[in-house]
């Protein structure tokens, strides 16, 4: 008899009382076995809410940390080892400290997408669904944000009155998505709707009719009364997009956008994580508890 992997994954996922958990840069077939596909903000709720003993994250690395920062006595997996989020790796702690030194009255606050050491001195935690709402419960003038340069100053443009310091990180992705490309696009679909990431540079956020993160585009996508749309962000959305819209038709600009760090969940990989219980997440619990008043943080100012 042929062998039915999805099958035997969610067979192992009983045993092991186990939840698996997919952002939506995903591959297809991963998010279809997930028990819960979403942005950054829902999978880090998800994780800290859920009752079973193993949460498989399918994501990248800051994600199973987030995870196992806010439910330490649960087994955290990462579905595969080393995909990392390069801007994440864009920040450190040694620097942080310095440029905390440098400004004292600074709230510090980091984009989900940052490392637990890093996470481990800011007060705060956002991503690019609750930042707005987080920002608007900072009574400091002066905000610190790292690492992603776009976010923050989306963020500091919503914000006029306060002062940001920005880190010089970026998304490889997000960031070389080209203005020209999505007006090639407008020029081809004229009625297309342009919903954009906020990882993006300025000049191709300023062309969104709407601007947000990977749930939110899905959600304004699904609600519109358009039937084109161009999509400015990694395309793994699309698989989301098409599902709850088969009528509508999405674009790429430029044709693609592939983090390749995401895409490098398996199924194989996935089955041979929860029968062997690999890739656990371990976290130092000095790193670990620090790291959680930010996250922490994060659910309390986002309501
Ligand atoms: P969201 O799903 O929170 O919009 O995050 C996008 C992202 O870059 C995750 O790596
Ligand atoms: Fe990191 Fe960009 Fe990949 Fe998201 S899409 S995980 S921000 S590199």
């Amino acid at each position: 008899m042929e062998r039915n992997i999805v099958e035997d994954i969610l067979k192992l996922k009983k045993e092991k009382n186990a939840i698996i958990l997919a952002h939506y840069y995903q591959p297809g077939e991963v998010q279809d076995l997930a028990d819960f596909v979403g942005d950054s903000y829902y999978l880090s709720e998800i994780a800290k809410d859920c009752k079973e003993d193993v949460v498989v994250l399918c994501g990248v690395k800051f994600m199973a940390e987030s995870a196992k920062i806010l439910s330490p006595k649960k087994t955290v997996l990462m579905s595969c080892e080393n995909a990392g989020c390069p801007m994440a790796d864009m920040a450190n702690e040694e620097e942080l400290v310095k440029l905390k030194e440098k400004y004292p009255n600074a709230y510090v606050v980091c984009y989900i997408n940052s490392t637990a050491k890093v996470k481990a001195h800011c007060d705060v935690s956002v991503t690019s669904s609750s930042a707005l709402n987080i920002l608007k419960n900072i009574p400091n003038k002066e905000v610190l944000f790292l690492p992603d340069k776009n976010l923050g100053q989306y963020i500091a443009e919503a914000f006029p009155k306060k002062e940001f310091i920005l880190w010089d990180g970026y998304c490889k992705y997000h960031n070389k998505i080209e203005k020209s490309a999505i007006l090639d696009l407008k020029d081809k679909y004229k009625d297309a709707q342009i919903l954009v990431h906020p990882e993006c540079v300025k000049e191709v956020r300023e062309l969104g009719d709407y601007v947000g993160s990977t749930s939110g585009i899905i959600d304004f996508a699904t609600k519109s009364s358009a039937k084109d749309f161009i999509i400015a962000t990694e395309e793994g959305v699309l698989h989301q997009l098409k599902k709850k819209n088969p009528n509508k038709n999405f674009h790429i600009p430029g044709g693609r956008i592939c983090c390749e760090d995401m895409k490098k969940t398996t199924l194989e990989g996935l089955y041979d994580t929860l029968l062997n219980m690999k890739n656990e997440m371990i976290l130092d619990e000095d790193i670990r508890e620090k790291a959680f008043i930010s996250l922490e943080n994060m659910h309390k100012l986002a309501k």
